[in-house]
């Protein structure tokens, strides 16, 4: 069974919900407070080691009520089991959505067995390179691995690796991406090619960039006299075919899916630099803080389901209240590449113009998510948030404790946390001049951890992605393809060939300029 076709404009939901933006337009949030003594219990949820504060909301009572009215006239419930069935739900590729089976460990089918034994294959390969069984063709102990990868074949590992820093393995893990060869060269001047173990990580084995500075690597290799090349060199595919013509050694190759969207496939083989750089006992433990969160979104009601209610929030803001983007504020610098980790999965995932009745949608759909980490980003962009003329919802996302246990400069991070979150609600005034007036009302929600960990950080990628998932049913788009990526990438490997011939076809007369320009240099 595919995904629920409802417009949600026709929903009576929906209709209420238009009326209710009206009424709600002078409401001050912290009024709220007043009117309804126990809103910091309804508007909170506490879920193992982590607390979600979302009463800071411009939301009372009846807007959350009617929220919850368009889930059930969606038929969100129906979807959610859809989505865990493994049904097709991936319509336009006709494909299932199961990156909730890669962290699921209790999985009784052909599938799971198979998923299982993926794992036990990154675990061997992991404890044979870190406990220096399997070495480099001069037979060096491993030092570097260097993830050559883009998209959803970089973010999360790149992302995870570096937010799990505390928890690092002796091997030094660096990342390439772009198709830019200046980066690669500065990437290689840090590594002995001799210790280092080079992983291609692209689904289709077809993308540019990863191939292009797969094949640089590999007469990178050749210069420096590496016979062996394959012990050098591992694929995570699902294009074998592909990847043993490039070179790779067939049992060097992990496996990808087609059921899993790239955007989501750091619970599988694409984890593979994680589980080397953190360890594999580590691995494991995000890929169950992240089924933790699936049980958790899968079972609880919705008015107490983190993910629901952070997508319902934010349908309020995109759909009614004409917010057009989302800030996440991580305070620790250990999450710094989460925005741009979330912006792949939000934006590629809902980024989407027509509905799944094949009609152009006449209501927003994505929102623009950005941020960064706090208090950093509080010298940078926070102005505008307390006295631009734009609503920004934001997440701001802490942890009780800090790893290394500098108690002083951790209640420093987390007064600000709070103040930050207080003072966008509460607004004031710090003297008689306007420019020194700070209107509040700004909204947020709070998500506390205990502390930075492969569990919690597991439990927050698996949130948002519930979060991605649940506004997408609700706003009737197809959440796992991303037809949108695909035109400019045809474009440019045309625009490739009349560059490097240099014979510039017909084009607009603004691209001809520029490809002139280009080839004049
Ligand atoms: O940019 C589009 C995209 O298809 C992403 O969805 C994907 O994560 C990325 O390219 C990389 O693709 P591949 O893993 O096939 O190299």
């Amino acid at each position: 069974m595919s995904l629920s076709k409802i417009n949600p404009k026709n929903t009576e939901a929906w209709k209420m919900l238009i009326k209710k933006r009206e009424e709600i337009a002078g409401i001050q949030i912290i009024d709220l407070f007043d009117s309804s003594k126990n809103r910091i219990k309804k508007f909170s949820i506490e879920f193992d080691k982590m607390f979600l504060d979302f009463s800071k909301n411009i939301i009372n009572d009846e807007t959350f009520e009617l929220l919850l009215k368009l889930c059930e006239d969606c038929e969100l419930k129906k979807n959610i089991k859809s989505l865990f069935n493994g049904e097709k739900i991936n319509e336009t590729e006709n494909r299932s959505v199961l990156h909730t089976a890669l962290r699921d460990f209790n999985l009784n089918s052909e599938i799971g067995k198979e998923l299982l034994l993926d794992r036990q294959k990154i675990e061997k390969f992991t404890n044979d390179i870190l406990s220096g069984k399997t070495r480099g063709s001069t037979n060096k102990k491993i030092t570097d691995i260097v993830n050559i990868g883009i998209g959803g074949s970089d973010l999360g590992p790149n992302m995870v690796v570096e937010s799990l820093k505390f928890y690092k393995t002796d091997l030094n893990c660096h990342f390439v991406s772009n198709v830019d060869g200046d980066h690669l060269k500065e990437v290689l001047k840090l590594v002995d090619p001799e210790t280092t173990v080079f992983i291609i990580v692209s689904k289709t084995f077809t993308t540019q960039e990863t191939l292009t500075n797969a094949k640089k690597i590999k007469e990178f290799l050749i210069s420096r006299s590496i016979e062996d090349i394959s012990k050098h060199f591992i694929g995570v595919t699902s294009n074998i075919k592909s990847a043993v013509k490039f070179g790779l050694d067939k049992n060097n190759i992990f496996k990808m899916y087609d059921f899993v969207g790239g955007r989501f496939s750091v619970w599988g083989s694409v984890g593979l630099s994680v589980s080397l750089a953190v360890g594999y006992e580590n691995f494991e433990k995000f890929l169950k803080g992240a089924n933790k969160m699936d049980e958790h979104f899968k079972v609880s009601n919705f008015e107490k389901n983190i993910p629901v209610c952070l997508a319902l929030i934010s349908i309020w803001y995109n759909n009614f209240m004409n917010c057009e983007t989302e800030a996440v504020l991580p305070y620790s610098e250990y999450l710094k590449f989460l925005p741009h980790y979330l912006q792949q999965m939000f934006m590629e995932s809902n980024g989407k113009c027509i509905d799944r009745l094949s009609e152009k949608v006449d209501y927003q759909t994505g929102t623009i998510v950005w941020g960064g980490t706090g208090t950093n980003s509080q010298h940078a962009f926070f102005q505008l948030l307390h006295q631009g003329t734009k609503l920004i919802p934001c997440d701001f996302i802490g942890f009780k404790s800090s790893l290394h246990g500098n108690h002083d400069s951790h209640d420093k991070l987390m007064s600000n946390f709070v103040a930050q979150t207080q003072a966008l609600m509460v607004g004031g005034s710090m003297g008689d001049s306007p420019f020194r007036k700070f209107k509040g009302n700004n909204p947020s929600n709070t998500i506390l951890f205990d502390k930075v960990s492969p569990e919690s950080l597991g439990m927050i990628l698996s949130m948002y992605e519930h979060k991605v998932f649940v506004q997408g049913v609700i706003l009737n788009i197809f959440s796992f393809d991303q037809w949108g990526v695909e035109l400019g990438k045809s474009l440019a490997t045309k625009l490739l060939t009349e560059i490097k011939s240099k014979n510039i076809l017909n084009h607009d007369p603004s691209t001809k300029n520029l490809l002139e320009k280009l080839i004049s240099k």
